[in-house]
């Protein structure tokens, strides 16, 4: 393996860098091990495209280990008998690990992803930290029902429901935000009393398998959480067609949840999905057009544009249009490029040569559309190596084009005119997708009233991109099934037991 270092080895930490170096195994029932058959892949620093190190490629053989050991670990008296108090407890102690370990775990991310230090400090890591924290106080408050259900054939009931963990969990999670995302499965998964086996995604395997060793250091229980790196064709297929696996939680692209739901079908187990989105974000007349041009730049080009939630459809009153638009473009000039964990940069590469090639081809076929690319719409000149791309600001696009309807998952922003409310509204409810919308206003009446219209899970007005571990998270249409985070979120690793005593 020919790793080189010279990138990025000077920007990081000792600890980080001690780490990211090592050859990475996988975390099976409390133990690290190669995969059965040897196999390795590599991770990339996305900033130069160099190897950074090798990971083990977990296949069927290690997925089935995986799923065995979270089983009897999830039987086993330690978990079963342990107290709700306890269970919190870990979860918080594994909460203090990731603020003590903060910088390190930030640099991992930074360098596997690309995305800025400060925002993998400030955004994924604290973030992280806060999803444990706040799981940490469900066990205890996992409460059932009494159901005053009537008599029958002359006998009297006691009936009360039981929540119950609905057993091994299989935790599939993307690139975009991989230390975040994996907590928003296991802390919920956990809190709950599952057994978890997590799959991050291939291109960025550094962090979980970090937070595996912090898990470990907590004091769960061996096999309780296993972190398997490997591929999603492979690793993440093996998993999802386990028999061992009660439920898949997965987080990814609207293609492949589709084919895991298809397949839960045939098991019947429970899947929660978070996959695509193309939100519009909605600047109504009365709003300040500075501050708006600022907030939608924000919106769209956040973590590179790789974001579910990212406001890729603009849609600005016709009366702000030319100086929003314009704000906009000077704003996606001023970002400092440059590779995550150099300080100052505002804007990483993208997390690969595929996504920068997707991304590319959405800009080609934009301008093939008719659309105009008011600036960037490729790789910056200054930078030659690494998967960068400019920020991106579409205008005179048709509404029917592939480039308004289709994800692109990168800085690429479609601004779009409008004038009548009504017609705004069908125009931001045409799309397959329904996760997030924003809205821009002063006006409460019509912010509540549009809040109300809009077929998205999550809709945020003076806003962007906020989320919180105590508020639900999830799509509408294509963009998924079910909630993650908060009380719902903890409800899709329950399984809810009716239990009925004859009293008579
Ligand atoms: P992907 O859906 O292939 O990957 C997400 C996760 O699913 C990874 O861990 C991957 O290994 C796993 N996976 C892939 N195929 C699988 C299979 N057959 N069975 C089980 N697990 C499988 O997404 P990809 O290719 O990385 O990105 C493609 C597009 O997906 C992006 O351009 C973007 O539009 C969208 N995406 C959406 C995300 C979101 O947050 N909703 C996150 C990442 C990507
Ligand atoms: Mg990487």
């Amino acid at each position: 393996m020919s790793t080189d270092v010279s990138g990025w080895s000077e920007l990081i930490g000792d600890a980080a860098r001690r780490f990211a170096l090592r050859r990475h195994r996988l975390f099976i029932n409390g133990a690290w091990q190669d995969a059965a058959d040897g196999g390795t892949f590599e991770t990339l620093d996305p900033a130069s495209g160099t190897v950074v190190t090798s990971v083990a490629d977990a296949g069927p053989a290690d997925i089935d280990a995986a799923v065995r050991a979270a089983r009897s670990a999830l039987e086993a008296v330690t978990w079963k008998k342990m107290t709700p108090i306890d269970r919190g407890r870990l979860l918080n102690r594994l909460a203090d690990l990731i603020e003590s370990n903060a910088q390190e775990l930030a640099e991992l991310e930074s360098l596997d992803n690309g995305k800025p230090l400060s925002a993998a400090l400030n955004g994924d890591v604290a973030g992280t930290a806060k999803i444990f924290r706040y799981f940490a106080g469900w066990p205890s408050k996992l409460e059932g029902a009494t159901i005053p259900v009537s008599p029958s054939g002359g006998r009297t009931f006691l009936n009360y429901t039981r929540s119950e963990p609905v057993g091994v969990c299989g935790l599939i999670v993307p690139w975009n935000f991989p230390l975040s995302m994996a907590a928003w499965k296991l802390a919920p998964a956990l809190a709950a009393g599952c057994g978890c086996i997590l799959k991050p995604a291939e291109q960025t395997p550094l962090t979980a398998l970090r937070l595996a060793e912090l898990i470990d250091e907590a004091g769960f229980p061996a096999g309780i959480v296993n972190v398997m790196t490997g591929r999603g064709a492979t690793a993440g297929a093996a998993l999802v067609a386990h028999p061992g696996v009660d439920k898949i939680a997965f987080t990814g692209s609207t293609q492949v949840g589709k084919s895991i739901a298809r397949q839960c079908a045939d098991s019947l187990k429970r899947v929660t999905l978070e996959l695509g989105g193309k939100s519009p974000n909605i600047i109504l007349p009365d709003a300040d057009p500075a501050e708006v041009a600022e907030a939608a730049a924000a919106a769209i080009f956040y973590n590179q544009g790789q974001v579910c939630t990212a406001g890729s459809r603009l849609y600005i009153h016709k009366k702000h249009f030319d100086r929003v638009v314009a704000d906009i473009a000077s704003k996606a000039q001023s970002i400092r490029i440059g590779p995550g964990l150099e300080a100052g940069t505002q804007m990483g590469p993208l997390v690969s040569s595929l996504q920068h090639q997707r991304v590319s081809d959405y800009v080609s076929i934009g301008r093939n559309e008719g659309g105009t690319t008011i600036t960037g719409g490729g790789r910056p000149h200054d930078r030659p190596e690494g998967y960068f791309f400019e920020p991106t600001v579409f205008v005179d696009t048709r509404d029917g084009a592939r480039i308004v309807k289709e994800e692109i998952f990168g800085p690429v922003l479609t601004a779009m005119p409008w004038d009548d409310i009504d017609d705004l509204v069908n125009r931001a409810n045409d799309s397959p997708f329904g996760l997030a919308a924003g809205i821009w206003t002063r006006d409460v009446k019509e912010a509540h009233r549009l809040a109300a219209q809009l077929k998205a899970g999550t809709v945020w007005v003076n806003c962007y991109n906020v989320t919180d571990p105590a508020s639900p998270f999830g799509g509408f249409k294509e963009s998924g099934w079910g909630r993650e985070l908060g009380r719902k979120g903890i409800e899709n690793y329950l399984e809810t037991k009716s239990v009925w005593i004859n009293v008579d």
